[in-house]
């Protein structure tokens, strides 16, 4: 069972990822959802997002509705069906609220689809130009794990606000940001023994590299097991941790997962803050939920990390959590699951040097989410 331990070296590695795909970051995050109007709401109110662009029936789009939010460089898109046709329906009967696209921002759409497809990728659909009277913006998509997509986004040639179809977004609630920067990782929850083949799709389709994993023995309680590899593209901008369901006394969190969103997907989008005490505070007032580790983990918490900038105080009163690695620590913190189903759900994540992924604090929020488990009779 076991698979490679923790890379140290996490530069190197990167470097040796393959350039046939140059990514210049995420361009957007599309959820489709049940009521995107009511979704858009909870984002700006909850999480400090900003309107920025609409397409509807306003806009002449007549089968569905989106609402796209921005907060700093992060772009999220929620999109609903307004027919009883639409196949966005099924999407929401078998997944409920979820992630649809995640978009890459490329400079050359066709090319990453030829260069994607050409090692195996799976159409989603082919290089298409979309225009407005503010230029033109090509996209391309692949298949991804689940019924998820990637798509790429080529925009050197477009001035508008968002995608061409959009007008912009005038809202007069205009809720202030938490301070959320940018996307830092999104994780995938695929099946069991699925974790290698995605690996692989990373590695050969999209030319990424495989930067740390951890196998059932690093990340497991006695109930909640899984193994997880995480995958970077040569820049180190885009990173997808792709976790599977490992063996345990009771049911993996993993599985949970996979049982409520009715096969793979993405399990949480982590975003990065400059000041994760000053956002977590602010996020909270807000009405956010946070998983909680009993006030037990920051006992000898700076004996297990060592010495870090902050005070342990407003950490142990937020719930705030702390990781080392060879290259300095992290600061992160996990919400609760954002729908009612226990799927998607969001990190937020202050790095002070460290390039992984909070692996010591795994067992301590395992067991948080156990506790949740346990409250759903899931577990
Ligand atoms: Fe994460």
């Amino acid at each position: 069972m076991a698979i490679e331990s923790a890379t140290p070296d996490l530069k190197k590695v990167v470097a040796g990822a393959a350039d046939f795909l140059p990514l210049l970051g995420t361009d957007y995050v599309e959820l489709y959802v049940g009521n995107a109007k009511q979704a858009a709401h909870f984002y700006k109110t909850a999480f400090g997002f900003q309107s920025l662009a609409y397409a509807g029936l306003e806009t002449g789009v007549k089968d569905r509705t989106s609402y796209v939010l921005v907060q700093d460089k992060i772009r999220l898109v929620l999109t609903t069906p307004l027919t009883q046709e639409h196949a966005i329906n099924d999407h929401l009967r078998k997944h409920g609220d979820g992630v649809k696209e995640i978009a890459l921002w490329v400079d050359d759409a066709r090319k990453a689809y030829q260069e994607t497809t050409s090692r195996g990728a799976i159409s989603h659909f082919e290089p298409r130009v979309e225009k407005d009277a503010d230029g033109e913006v090509v996209k391309s998509a692949i298949k991804l794990y689940g019924d998820t997509v990637h798509v790429f986004v080529e925009r050197k040639n477009y001035k508008g606000t968002f995608l061409p179809g959009y007008k912009p977004w005038k809202s007069a609630y205009n809720p202030p940001t938490a301070g959320l920067k940018y996307v830092d990782h999104m994780v995938a929850n695929v099946g069991w023994n699925q974790m290698n083949k995605w690996v692989e799709f990373y590695e050969k389709v999209m030319g990424f590299a495989n930067v740390l994993g951890f196998d059932d023995k690093d990340i497991s309680t006695e109930y909640s097991a899984l193994m997880s590899k995480v995958m970077s593209n040569g820049n180190g901008r885009i990173k997808f941790p792709i976790n599977e369901p490992a063996e345990g006394k009771k049911k993996s969190q993993i599985e949970e997962y996979l049982d409520f969103y009715n096969g793979e997907g993405v399990q949480h989008i982590a975003i990065a803050t400059d000041d994760i005490v000053k956002t977590v505070r602010d996020l909270i007032a807000r009405g956010v939920e946070f998983l909680k580790v009993p006030s037990t983990y920051y006992d000898g918490l700076l004996d297990r990390v060592g010495p870090i900038e902050e005070d342990l105080d407003p950490l142990r009163e937020l719930g705030i959590l702390v990781d080392r690695d060879d290259e300095g620590y992290l600061l992160q913190l996990f919400t609760k699951p954002l729908q009612d189903r226990p799927t998607l759900f969001i990190e937020i994540i202050q790095r002070k040097g460290a390039k992984s992924f909070g692996k010591g604090n795994f067992k301590a929020l395992f067991e948080a989410i156990e506790r949740e488990q346990e409250a759903r009779g899931t577990l």
